[in-house]
């Protein structure tokens, strides 16, 4: 990797708060934010409609635009977390906050939800937005989901959508996730993975990381960090696999784009993005 760790975090924090901050002009003023998800670059209109329909329409009902237009996610959490009445519910990468207003609905006034990010202007969004809906089970933390700010074995469910691969040290982040859990908890997560080949110049491209191509690691291995902070049961419960097209309307930098624009399509046959959703737990 070409650029640290800190570099990549300052970018992360640079597009996503650029995102945050459009999504809460557009709620002062009439005019729509360009679309953005987490697969498409800053400024560029994404075409593609991968991350289209995420959601059920029963799951979104109520929710004010400045939380369904900030919702940056490859797939969704929910429809393998199984969250249950007066359950505890940490989202890594919470954002403008969907996934947490989601959970709360669903684990109900008995249950509590802690979004976590570490982009002041995502969590200024997502405190606007939860102080829109009125939610008292809801609260937003500031920090990074390497070194989360919560107690040992605190909360019964995690999870996050399309954000690990956003991180330069996922086992730390794996690590994290199964101490902060009580016994028998569950990680539930939507993210994005690999099968084949990413070509290099996308490999070392910032661009492409902050997109979510270049962090993201290759299933099995991303499995194994998993098994390797200490879960049991990991599997992939199901899978969206796409080409080459992924990487089109990111912008790549001037490497990566120059291959893109030379390339033999067949080199890269083998390569593809997966948006996988993936359960692990936490042994009693
Ligand atoms: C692609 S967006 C997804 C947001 C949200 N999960 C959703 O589905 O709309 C990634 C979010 O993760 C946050 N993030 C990325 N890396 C992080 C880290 N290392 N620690 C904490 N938050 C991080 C970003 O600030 C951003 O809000």
């Amino acid at each position: 990797m070409a650029t640290d760790a800190m570099t990549i975090k300052e970018q992360v924090r640079r597009r996503y708060g650029g995102i945050a901050r459009s999504v809460r002009e557009s709620g002062e003023s009439s005019s729509p934010p360009a679309p953005a998800s987490c697969c498409s670059s800053e400024g560029v209109v994404n075409e593609i409609t991968f991350f289209d329909n995420l959601y059920a329409t029963a799951e979104l009902t109520g929710l004010p635009e400045t939380v369904t237009e900030a919702s940056l996610g490859c797939g969704n959490p929910h429809a393998i977390a199984g969250l249950q009445p007066g359950e505890s519910v940490l989202d890594l990468g919470s954002g403008g906050g969907i996934d947490c207003f989601i959970a709360a609905q669903q684990v109900g006034p008995t249950g509590q939800v802690i979004g976590l990010d570490m982009t002041p202007d995502m969590l200024a969004l997502a405190n606007e937005n939860r102080a829109k809906m009125g939610l008292q089970n809801v609260e937003f933390r500031q920090g990074e989901i390497e070194n989360m700010p919560l107690d040992d074995e605190s909360v019964d469910v995690i999870i996050s959508n399309c954000v690990i691969n956003l991180s330069p040290d996922k086992d730390a982040v794996f690590s994290e996730a199964f101490r902060v859990l009580k016994p028998g908890g569950r990680l539930a997560v939507s993210d994005i993975v690999t099968q084949g080949d990413i070509p290099e110049p996308v490999r070392q491209s910032l661009e492409a990381w902050v997109g979510c191509i270049a962090g993201a690691l290759d299933e099995e291995v991303y499995l194994q960090k998993i098994r390797d902070a200490g879960f049991t049961d990991v599997r992939v419960e199901s899978r969206d696999v796409y080409g080459t097209e992924v990487l089109e309307g990111q912008t790549l930098g001037p490497a990566a784009e120059a291959l893109l624009a030379t390339i033999d399509p067949t080199i890269v046959q083998g390569y593809a993005a997966v948006s996988a959703k993936i359960v692990a737990y936490k042994p009693r």
